[in-house]
Order: structure tokens, then C-alpha cells, then sequence
């Protein structure tokens, strides 16, 4: 009998429409992004996940390193979304992590603009989209996912303070397999939804910590200051800046200010 975290997940029946109707599963691989991308590129279907146990070369948004030892949640999933539905990905992939922690463990996360998912103030997952078009098409996008369910932050200096894990919030051992399969079910629900016309923007949108706070805002080499006023139709975080000028802000790193 294998005893992957794949097999372990699908132990008692995944019922999905498209999400994990394939389902790759890895020891170890360099990153979930470019198994899955080299997947795509092969004409593998919408839905095709990898998953990994560890990555060698995780990545994060911004080039950052994603930290990957064994006992967490690591997976990419080829989607082919259409034009319209490609900006939402990230924002679907936030609700459905907040979705999943909050039904399997029963803890209350946060979103930190764009989309850090958050417990206690410290960051339990993040979400990467990586996109290929061709003209005005979506040739593939790839959605990869950590989620830190085991993580010790404390054994890396890119995690210690920074970084939790749910079952040092929750302060028990969780099913990680539980944790991955419920995951998987609320991609699907949330990416069937999408492909009908229905955003994630307004369930995104309440999960946010960020709006009507005082925050920095750090792109690139710049840094705004200002309060997080609202949020535009595909997400954009609309930044009042002291003198005034409201900026819509596509990307960046977002910390709250205290003073
Ligand atoms: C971020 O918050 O910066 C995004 C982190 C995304 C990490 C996941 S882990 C699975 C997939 N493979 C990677 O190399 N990165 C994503």
C-alpha cells in the first residue's frame, strides 16, 4: 500500500470535478512550479496537481526562497483559465487556504494583502501564479501553494519570527492528508465557480486584515505610506498616501505600522 501524502489524501475518495482529477505526487523536486509547468507544457489537463513532500528550490513571490522541509502542504496545479478569469487565481487560491484552515482545524486566518494567509500575525501560506500566454491567450497558468502544517520556523532564519504553522497555532497534531484533500475540494468548488463568472473578490475581500489600516507598502525599492482604503474590481489594494493621492498598487509587501 503507498503511503504518500497523494495516496493518503485520496484514501477515502476526492470528489472534485477538475482540480486533482490528476494527481502527481513527488518525494522531493526542485519545485512543485516547474513539474507542474513542464506538465502543462506536455498538454496536461486543467486541474493536474503536483504535490511534493520536499522542494529543493521552492519558490515564493518576488524570487524569495520558500523554506520546504518535509511535514507541510507543497503543490502546484495547472490551470487553463480563460483571459478573464487569470487575475483571480491568486485570490481564489487565498480563500480556498483560508476555507480549508478554518474547516480542518478551526482556527479564524487572516489575509494580508495580497495574499499571505496569516495566524497570530504570522504568515502560514502563500500562493504564486505563474502564467504563459500566447498573443491575448492563456496558454496555462500555474498555481502553487505552501502551506505550513508541521513547520519548526525556529530551524531557519528565513522563518524564525516571521512564520507559524497551523499546528503550532492550533497547539495539536493535524491530518495533514485531511488538511490537503479539503484543500483540494475547495480549489474546485472556488475554480468551477470562477469558470461560471463568479469571482472570488467578495469572500477575499472579507478575509482581509489589511483594509482601513495604516500601513507600508514596500515595492521594488520604494515605500509608501498610507492607509489601505479599499480594494478595485480585480484586487488592486487602493492606498490613500498622506498628502492625499490615492495609488492603486498591483504588488507588493504590505506591514502594518504602529506608530
Ligand atoms: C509567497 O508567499 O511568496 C508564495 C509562496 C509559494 C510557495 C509554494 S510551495 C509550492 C509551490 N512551489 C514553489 O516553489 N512555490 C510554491
Amino acid at each position: 500500500m503507498p503511503s504518500d501524502l497523494v495516496s493518503a489524501a485520496i484514501r477515502r475518495g476526492l470528489f472534485t470535478r477538475t482540480v486533482g482529477k490528476r494527481l502527481v505526487f513527488f518525494q522531493e523536486v526542485s519545485s512543485t512550479m516547474d513539474e507542474a509547468a513542464r506538465l502543462a507544457r506536455e498538454g496536461a489537463a486543467d486541474g493536474t496537481v503536483v504535490v511534493a513532500e520536499t522542494q529543493t528550490a521552492g519558490r515564493g513571490r518576488f524570487g524569495r526562497n520558500w523554506v520546504s522541509p518535509g511535514g507541510n502542504i507543497y503543490m502546484s496545479v495547472v490551470f487553463r483559465p480563460s483571459l478573464d478569469a487569470l487575475p483571480f487565481l491568486s485570490l481564489l487560491a487565498g480563500v480556498a487556504t483560508v476555507q480549508t484552515i478554518r474547516k480542518t482545524t478551526g482556527l479564524s486566518p487572516k489575509i494580508k494583502w495580497p495574499n499571505d494567509v496569516m495566524l497570530d500575525g504570522k504568515k502560514v501560506s502563500g500562493n504564486l501564479v505563474e502564467s504563459v500566454m500566447v498573443g491575448e491567450a492563456v496558454c496555462y497558468a500555474v498555481l502553487g501553494i505552501g502551506l505550513n502544517v508541521a513547520l519548526d520556523p525556529s530551524q531557519s532564519e528565513e522563518t524564525a519570527g516571521i512564520a507559524t504553522s497551523l499546528e503550532a497555532a492550533a497547539g495539536n497534531p493535524l491530518m495533514r492528508e485531511e488538511i490537503l484533500r479539503q484543500l483540494l475540494q475547495d480549489l474546485d468548488s472556488l475554480y468551477l465557480k470562477l469558470c461560471q463568472g463568479q469571482t472570488p473578490l467578495e469572500p477575499w475581500r472579507a478575509m482581509l486584515e489589511t483594509l482601513g489600516q495604516r500601513v507600508q507598502v514596500t515595492w521594488r525599492n520604494d515605500i509608501y505610506s498610507g492607509l489601505a482604503e479599499g480594494i478595485d474590481p480585480l484586487g488592486n489594494l487602493q492606498l490613500r498616501l498622506e498628502d492625499g493621492r490615492l495609488l492603486t498598487m498591483t504588488a507588493g509587501d504590505v506591514t502594518l505600522r504602529t506608530d
